[in-house]
């Protein structure tokens, strides 16, 4: 589904950002693989699957937090070598619980540096290859969280809902170049992220989806392959869940 097309993923060396890494390995994609850092780890399971698919992949390394080493990188590896994105995916995050008089400003800033901030950066980077070459797709991951705000939510829920209106912004603005821009909202998803998360909170989002069960980062991911390819060539601005449905 993405023959001829390149995308760069950010976040690929875990959870759903490496389910995605493969999807688009499968489907052909030549990759811009963001980590935080290179480890060997990392380096065998990129230099797997391009050997595995015929496939280019190039590792981008940086620390959503730095802006200066994510547009140094972004510059050299991107750039400075004149390569086209057809398509982008701000998977990397951070998630925080805690009600607000417990939650310290500075934390609140933290989680928004790295859950919106960051994707801005990267974002307005990149669209400027995306405008020169008037098409696009980029697909923000957001979360269920950032939809139905609850009580516990002023950091990661709140930034969540931002970048979800930040998403229908941007889709109103770049239309007009052919490149849309939607959202994928994950209820609890088999990650790292959801074994750490509280156990309370666990259970209720759970309650909250019919299907009653995680999700596979898998299935995350087969829903991003689509709004990744042409096949979606006709849906912008939109927020999907992919939550097992509401209870
Ligand atoms: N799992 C869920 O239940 C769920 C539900 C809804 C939405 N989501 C969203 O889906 C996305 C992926 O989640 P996940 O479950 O795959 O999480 P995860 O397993 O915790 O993986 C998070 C990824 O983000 C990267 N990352 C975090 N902070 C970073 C930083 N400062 N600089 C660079 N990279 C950083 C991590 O890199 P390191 O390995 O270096 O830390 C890792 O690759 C997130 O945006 C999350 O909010 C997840």
């Amino acid at each position: 589904m993405l023959n001829g097309k390149t995308a760069l993923i950010t976040g690929t060396n875990r959870g759903i950002g490496h389910a995605i890494l493969e999807k688009f390995a499968e489907n052909k994609a030549n990759i811009f693989a963001h980590a935080r850092k290179e480890t060997p780890d990392f380096i065998e399971k990129i230099s797997r699957l391009s050997e595995k698919y015929n496939i280019t992949i190039t590792p981008l390394y940086f620390d959503l937090s730095d802006t200066t080493a994510l547009k140094e990188e972004i510059k050299n590896k991107i750039f400075k070598t004149n390569q086209k994105i057809d398509v982008l995916v701000n998977t990397a995050g951070i998630a925080h619980g805690g009600f607000f008089q417990m939650t310290p400003i500075s934390k609140i800033k933290e989680v928004f540096d790295i859950n919106l901030f960051a994707q801005m950066e990267i974002i307005q980077l990149i669209m400027k290859v995306m405008m020169k070459n008037q098409k696009g797709s980029i697909i923000n991951l957001a979360s269920v969280l950032g939809i139905d705000i609850t009580a516990g939510s002023c950091a990661y829920g709140v930034s969540k809902a931002a970048f979800i209106a930040f998403t229908k912004t941007l889709a109103a603005e770049y239309a007009k170049y052919n490149i849309r821009i939607n959202a994928v909202a994950p209820g609890l998803i088999d990650t790292d992220m959801a074994k750490l998360m509280e156990a309370g909170a666990k259970e209720r989002l759970l309650n909250q989806s019919a299907m009653h069960r995680l999700g596979k980062p898998d299935e995350v991911a087969d829903l991003v392959l689509y709004l990744a390819s042409d096949k979606s060539s006709f849906i912008n601005g939109q927020i999907i869940r992919v939550d097992g449905g509401k209870a």
